[in-house]
């Protein structure tokens, strides 16, 4: 028997089936439910109600059902779509568009059940070697203990001791997705190193203040990579394969291949990821727009866009490309019958970027030739390459990395704003001066204002525990984040972390004022203000201060054009979300306001 994809969707399901699970079909990748995220990036979300107990599974009807579930265990192959990694798409494991086997309990069985059947599963079913895997239990911290019973589940299974990993709260607890819901610590399993199956108790409940309250009932929510489970079936302990090579990329790779006259490795599989995951979006009705589902849509389309043109790819790949996963997908995904249409949708979008493509790559390389050595993109020649030829700010951050440069995101924001300021007064003269609504643009401008002082706290928590020559290397606040990059030699520790989201809360929760003065930009470094772009300030500068009312000492104090809030209570909750590396000796933090 192949254990191919299709096999393996179907021996998790029917697994779970003889388990008494009941099958439901994968939701679509737009939730339903669950308005605090754009897309489904999780098997659990469309049963994130039953968790909660607010919906009851024998009474209240499943809307893929049109009937209750009657049971308080399902199990899914779920398409989901994740934004958080698309820069990293082109490596081994990371992908945008993927499909997660999961099987979930809401108040049925808990901890044991749940880790016999994925050890039952993964041993007998598919017959992987024991030695192969690796498992990790959640340690514990502050307000959540260390999972004792899930490891002693895993002992009594046999698992050596010396291979289960105590891990932090930043692997081991899982959710909410989106701003709240259940959550839980986890135990993972990985084979040959790779992380393939996480299993959430979910046990919380996480408020929107970032309270973690307990829940009345005990949740299963289990989630595993189909790719990545193909890759290490498909591939025992080949540690030299990607996911590219299993059979759910083969065909698109090597039809890639051909089709291009340049080929680049990394290129073609970020290609094929997109463009999967652009086939299935479309098919999901997301049509490419400059805002939310529809922008990622476009950025994800565009770029394989761009990309086609580096690796000289022939235009009838795409129809081909098409039919690949069509015949892949189709059994599990009928909505990818809808050829015609899908193929539309990515057409229209590519025949109105390629118009102006070639042109904006134009304009792109003169204005290289008239930077020369510097290595800054001016946020208004970034902003006129986005407004004229319709380059997502993503796609020109990438095009300046290739070049060694990056882009003043700061001022990309503030032109981006002041355009909007602009054709807002626009229409609203043209309708007369009401009837418009800007809610949407004031709603995200104010969570930017938030991030943006949110950014400088960061930044004073970051030289207060790393030291004075912390400073800014590259900011980008989007109304969902803040991003922030600075030099330092390591990766940070967890415990680091921990106390630069303490640090920062600490900061919000005394409630301080910030001000701001104008001043010559002398005097503001003779004060010890900092400036991150040191040699493009003119005379006269604003200078933001964020002041400890208690003490009287300044917290923070950064030239800066602002806006921000006054005062720090208002940003609520701050988050660190990531932690990684840019480049040698960079470092960038990804955190968030809840
Ligand atoms: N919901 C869990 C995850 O996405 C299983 O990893």
């Amino acid at each position: 028997m192949i254990k191919d994809s299709n096999f393996l969707r179907k021996s998790f399901l029917e697994f779970f089936q003889k388990k008494g699970h009941r099958i439901v079909p994968s939701s679509s990748l737009i939730p339903d439910n669950d308005p605090s995220v754009l897309f489904t990036t999780a098997g659990m979300q469309q049963f994130k109600l039953y968790y909660l107990g607010s919906k009851d599974p024998f009474k209240d009807l499943h809307p893929l059902l049109n009937e209750p579930l009657n049971t308080l265990q399902t199990a899914t192959c779920q398409k989901c779509l994740r934004t958080s990694d698309i820069e990293s798409v082109g490596d081994e494991s990371h992908l945008t568009f993927f499909e997660m086997l999961g099987n979930f309990s809401f108040g049925g069985y808990f901890k044991e059940a749940a880790i016999n059947y994925a050890w039952e599963y993964l041993t007998q079913s598919l017959k992987i070697a024991p030695e192969r895997m690796t498992v990790s239990v959640f340690k514990g911290a502050a307000e959540v203990p260390f999972d004792q019973e899930s490891y002693q589940f895993w002992l009594k299974l046999g698992f050596p001791k010396e291979k289960i990993i105590l891990g932090e709260k930043e692997d081991n607890f899982w959710g909410p997705t989106g701003k709240e819901g259940p959550c839980g610590p986890t135990t993972e399993i990985y084979v040959d190193g790779l992380e393939i199956w996480n299993l959430v108790f979910n046990q919380y409940y996480k408020t929107s203040e970032g309270i973690l309250k307990p829940l009345k009932i005990n949740g299963v929510d289990t989630g595993m990579g189909l790719e990545r489970l193909a890759l290490v079936t498909e591939f025992p302990q080949q540690s030299e394969k990607t996911i590219f090579e299993t059979d759910l990329f083969k065909d698109l790779m090597q039809s890639l291949k051909e089709a291009s006259s340049l080929p680049q490795e990394k290129l073609l599989r970020i290609i094929a990821d997109h463009y999967r995951a652009s086939i299935f979006l479309a098919a999901a009705g997301v049509v490419p727009s400059n805002t939310e589902r529809g922008y990622i849509l476009r950025r994800l389309m565009r770029r394989i866009i761009r990309f086609e043109k580096v690796i000289q790819l022939k235009e009838e790949w795409y129809l081909k490309g098409f039919e690949i996963l069509q015949n892949k997908y189709r059994n599990f995904y009928p909505e990818l019958d809808n050829q015609s249409e899908i193929l539309n949708t990515f057409f229209q979008e590519r025949d109105k970027f390629e118009k102006t493509l070639q042109n904006g790559i134009r304009a792109w390389e003169k204005l290289l030739r008239r930077i020369g050595e510097k290595k800054e993109i001016p946020g208004r020649e970034a902003f006129y390459l986005y407004e004229s030829y319709g380059f997502p700010l993503e796609i020109l951050e990438e095009m300046a990395e290739e070049q060694g440069k990056v882009v003043n995101q700061e001022e990309f924001r503030q032109e981006f704003e002041k355009h909007q300021e602009i054709s807002r007064i626009g229409q609203e003269k043209k309708f007369g001066g009401h009837g418009i609504n800007t809610v949407a643009n004031e709603q995200d401008k104010i969570k930017i204002t938030k991030l943006h002082t949110a950014t400088h706290l960061l930044l004073a928590a970051l030289r207060t525990m790393l030291g004075p020559q912390i400073e800014q290397r590259g900011s980008d606040i989007t109304p969902e984040r803040l991003r922030l990059d600075f030099p330092f030699a390591r990766k940070l520790t967890v415990s680091e972390l921990q106390e630069i989201e303490n640090l920062v809360n600490q900061m919000i929760q005394k409630n301080l004022k910030v001000e701001h003065y104008e001043t010559t930009y002398e005097e503001a470094l003779s004060q010890g203000v900092i400036g991150t772009f040191k040699d493009r300030y003119p005379e006269k500068v604003i200078v933001y201060e964020i002041k400890d009312s208690d003490t009287g000492q300044i917290v923070s104090a950064e030239i800066c054009a602002g806006p921000h809030v006054t005062t720090t209570q208002e940003l609520g909750h701050f988050k660190i979300l990531k932690e990684e590396a840019v480049g040698q000796g960079v470092r960038r933090i990804k955190a968030i306001l809840e």
